[in-house]
């Protein structure tokens, strides 16, 4: 007999990061930037950021990452590569098929368009695609390089952001397994499209910091606490918080408003910033890394950024063990 809660479902079976080796410290970007560590700590609870060469893009990242999760679940390869960005390599062609092919794969593959919120979207699209039977298994990537787009005079974005890419691999499960994505929630409000833009005609990247700011706390908190409520969980079930990685203070205020005490809330935004469609995966692999989320711990994940998207997930965890990159 198989019940409610076991029925046929996806399940996050291997984690993989890529971090560009270059670290930029507060100090550097305050050089040229009217700005200093103390500031930048204190209101985003950013240290430092990495920096990819001029040499390596998006595809370079999501394959590093794509390749990392593949081995992490002991996996050679899978039949969709999905790739959440906001900086693909080209507008035309998708950066998708690229990476799939120096994966040495022939798999469905698309890119997704979400800004932060990418890696949630991309999950759900993933996992459904996994429950419908379109796919077996799917590379679920989020890779961004945000140096690209960002203006290093706007000290607003140029202090915030910071270039990487993570990757889940997703497997046909059941509900009941380790691993499980049991829920999943999206929303947009395109009223807000000019919060986080890059304006017509434009090349770089502007934000509306505060209005973000803002909706992002009252929205990630509904969201999460939707989600988990059709997971049946209780906020005291909850193991881990992986919240997206845009500032400390919004991860705070977030698991404050769901009463989850600050050593649930999951954070490496020190030593990477905002990653963007990267940032929940490197959060998470961190924190798999560090042994801070352990096989059976029940991680509640949500998103929030340009569009404006959200999204989050319930997510049982595996216990894969992390596999992380360093490139150029
Ligand atoms: O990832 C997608 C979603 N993105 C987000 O969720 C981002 C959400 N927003 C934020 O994280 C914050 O709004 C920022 C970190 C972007 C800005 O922090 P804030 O505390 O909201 O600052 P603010 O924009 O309200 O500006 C406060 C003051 C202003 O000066 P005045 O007008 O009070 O004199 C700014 O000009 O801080 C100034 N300011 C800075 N000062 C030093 C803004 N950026 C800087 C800076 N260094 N880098």
């Amino acid at each position: 007999m198989t019940g409610p809660s076991d029925r046929v479902g996806a399940v996050v079976t291997g984690l993989g990061t890529c971090l560009p080796q270059t670290v930029v410290t507060n100090d550097e970007v305050s050089r040229h930037l009217d700005t200093d560590h103390a500031w930048i700590h204190r209101r985003t609870g950013i240290d430092r950021r990495r920096r990819v060469s001029a040499s390596t893009g998006t595809g370079d990242l999501a394959v590093a990452a794509g390749a990392a999760a593949l081995k992490s679940a002991g996996r050679d390869g899978c039949d969709l590569v999905l790739l959440a960005t906001t900086t693909p390599d080209r507008r035309c062609p998708a950066t998708a098929p690229w990476v799939a092919s120096q994966l040495g794969l022939a798999a469905a593959a698309f890119d997704l368009s979400a800004v932060c919120s990418g890696f949630v979207y991309g999950l759900t699209v993933g996992a459904s695609m996994i429950t419908a039977g379109a796919c077996d298994r799917a590379l679920v990537i989020g890779a961004d390089v945000y140096s690209s787009i960002v203006d290093p005079d706007d000290r607003t974005t140029a202090v915030v952001f910071g270039d990487g890419a993570g990757a889940v691999l997703l497997e046909r499960g059941r509900t009941s397994d380790p691993g499980a994505v049991l829920h999943t929630e999206l929303g947009s409000d395109g009223s807000g499209d000019e919060l986080i833009t890059i304006p017509p005609g434009g090349e770089h990247l502007t934000m509306q910091g505060r209005d973000v700011y803002t909706r992002a706390v009252t929205t990630m908190t509904e969201s999460a606490r939707s989600v988990a409520g059709k997971a049946g969980w209780d906020m005291a079930d909850v193991d881990a918080f992986v919240g997206h990685q845009a500032n400390i203070r919004i991860l705070t205020s977030v698991a404050k408003r769901l009463g989850l005490p600050p050593e649930r809330v999951v954070s490496n935004i020190a030593d990477v910033g905002n990653t963007a469609a990267a940032s929940i995966p490197l959060a998470l692999a961190d924190a798999a890394a560090q042994g801070r989320v352990a096989a059976g711990d029940r991680l509640l994940l949500t998103a929030f950024g340009g569009g404006l998207t959200w999204g989050s997930a319930a997510v049982v965890w595996s216990g894969a063990e992390p596999v992380q990159e360093v490139r150029a």
